[in-house]
């Protein structure tokens, strides 16, 4: 099985990025994690690359030198990009690069809850469901085609923290199927 290769791009925590570096540490998972790219030296998720012997590598963000995180991807024979808590948006030039290539996991249920703050946005608007989303990277912000999808339940006492966290135990394993969906697709 030839395994694709993921170039994962971060800028805090990196727990998406974990579960992704954990999933290619399988070796019956169809993809190999083989760069870490941030645009914040200060980046949580950075140290926990390193450990589990990832290349790594801080850009320049302001403005962000997407250039350089083309060349990086390049040098290291990237098949498809995971944006995991990326919060850079990545310009049209650069998406025509890697058409088709570049993914991102969102905390809603896409179309629903796009931008910043998609957790908040569900609790204000008092949906009794949401979720995250994993979907392709187009210049218009959160609105390429959908991968996959995972259901949370909004319980009643929920604030910020509560629903993100269980959000976010779901978006480990979502990410993580839809990398596996894909890979699994290109190989046939
Ligand atoms: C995740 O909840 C991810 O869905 C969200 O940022 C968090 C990153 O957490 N991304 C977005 O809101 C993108 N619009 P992580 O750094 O622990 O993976």
């Amino acid at each position: 099985m030839r395994k694709i290769k993921l170039g994962i791009l971060i800028s805090g925590r990196g727990s998406n990025m974990q579960a992704l570096i954990e999933a290619c540490q399988d070796h019956s998972f169809p993809a190999e994690a083989v760069c870490v790219i941030t645009n914040n030296s200060e980046a949580a998720g950075l140290k926990v690359a390193e450990q589990a012997g990832i290349s790594t590598f801080v850009v320049e963000n302001k403005p962000l030198d997407a250039n350089k995180i083309h060349e990086i991807l390049i040098q290291y024979k990237v098949d498809l990009i995971c944006l995991a808590g990326f919060m850079r948006i990545l310009k049209v030039d650069f998406l025509s690069k890697w058409h088709n290539r570049v993914i991102n996991i969102h905390p809603s249920l896409l179309p629903s809850f796009k931008g910043l703050d998609a957790q908040e946005q569900a609790l204000k608007a008092g949906v009794k469901i949401t979720g995250c989303t994993v979907h392709y990277v187009t210049p218009e912000i959160d609105a390429g085609a959908i991968i996959a999808q995972t259901a949370v339940p909004v319980l009643p006492n929920d604030d910020i923290q509560s629903l993100s966290e269980r959000i976010l135990a779901e978006e480990h394993k979502c990410y993580v199927e839809a990398v596996r969906l894909i890979a699994e697709s290109n190989a046939k």
